[in-house]
């Protein structure tokens, strides 16, 4: 048996819209405010980006660490970094060479005002990156006391051990779009030997790489952006049908639409931790009840979500 994930908060929408610079008192109380119905639903762990807003997630999530003395001690912070966006005249490039990950860290921890976080995850795959390289920049920053630890996102099972073979340090997690909503991460194992795999392009192998060796599955979009659970906006056929047994199901348990959507994510066996980011602390609170209903949730009814959503029979 497999340890159960456990909820997540990520913090990319904490800080005001992306393209502006600045931050005032209402980003603060905002944020305060997500990260309180959070802390009250239990969670413990928070996830940055060195990117998200511009840096303005991480420098808001420090002025509420600033005004709450003993917050740090009770959480577990998480960012990454890898991503450059808008510099040397391109819109996005990925960087994971030694220089840009010691740097990185160092202006991440200077904007959430702590000395260390808890977890370090390099954002995305560099084709350029030197696995020995960026190994050794990871370790002289946990030498330095400036990480707890070590976790990719967006990588292969492959890209993963190419890496693990030069760390020493293990690395404890993957953070991957997985939801009710994207299932290429499941359609990949269903669909082996058919030809409807192609449309679901996902490095088959990966989950099972990570639970073969202990990397822990950060599901990243776990809400599917809300399509399931009330979200206004254009949905398809099978997005609006799911949406209604969703809602059915949450009526008929006593529960909410985003514990179901939630549920089923963590009722997979591979102890999947979704990373809510919603920063309506109305739907945060709403998310309490998914690691019970994921305990409840009976085989059909995780089977009748899944055939719902894919708008089809399997194989
Ligand atoms: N590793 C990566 O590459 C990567 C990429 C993207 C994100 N992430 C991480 O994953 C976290 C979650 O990702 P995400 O934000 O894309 O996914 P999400 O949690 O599926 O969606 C959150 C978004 O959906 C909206 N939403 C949810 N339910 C809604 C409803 N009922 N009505 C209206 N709007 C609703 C939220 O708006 P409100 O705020 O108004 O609720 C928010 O904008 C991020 O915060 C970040 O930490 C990681």
């Amino acid at each position: 048996m497999e340890t159960a994930g456990e909820l997540i908060y990520g913090c990319m929408g904490l800080g005001g819209p992306w393209d502006a610079t600045e931050y005032g008192a209402a980003e603060i109380d905002g944020a305060a405010a997500a990260i309180g119905a959070a802390r009250r639903i239990g969670i413990t762990v928070f996830d940055h980006a060195d990117i998200y807003g511009g840096g303005k997630s991480e420098a808001v999530f420090g002025d509420v660490l600033a005004r709450n003395e003993g917050l740090r001690g009770q959480i577990r912070i998480q960012t990454k970094c890898g991503i450059r966006l808008g510099e040397g005249g391109l819109d996005a490039y990925y960087d994971l060479s030694r220089e840009a990950i010691l740097e990185r860290t160092a202006a991440s921890l200077a904007r959430l005002r702590t000395d260390y976080v808890d977890l370090l995850i390099l954002h995305r795959p560099d084709p350029l990156m030197d696995p020995g390289e960026v190994a050794a920049a990871l370790t002289f920053l946990h030498a330095e006391g400036m990480i707890g630890g070590v976790g990719v996102s967006n990588m292969s099972g492959a890209q993963i051990a190419l890496l693990q073979d030069r760390l020493e340090l293990p690395i404890e997690a993957n953070q991957l779009e997985m939801s009710l909503r994207q299932r290429a991460w499941l359609e990949s194992g269903v669909l082996i030997n058919h030809p409807e795999a192609a449309q679901y392009p996902f490095p088959h192998g990966t989950l099972e790489h990570c639970r073969r060796h202990g990397v822990g599955l950060q599901a990243w979009g776990a809400l599917g952006q809300g399509v399931y659970s009330g979200a206004p906006g254009e949905a398809t056929d099978a997005e609006r049908a799911t949406a209604e047994l969703v809602a059915a199901l949450a009526g008929q348990k006593g529960t909410t639409p985003e514990a179901i959507v939630l549920g089923w994510l963590m009722r997979h066996p591979a102890g999947i931790s979704p990373v809510i980011g919603s920063t309506n602390p109305d739907r945060i609170a709403a998310c309490a009840d998914a690691p019970e209903q994921a305990r409840l949730m009976a085989t059909t009814e995780w089977y009748s979500l899944y055939l719902s959503a894919r708008g089809g029979p399997i194989p």
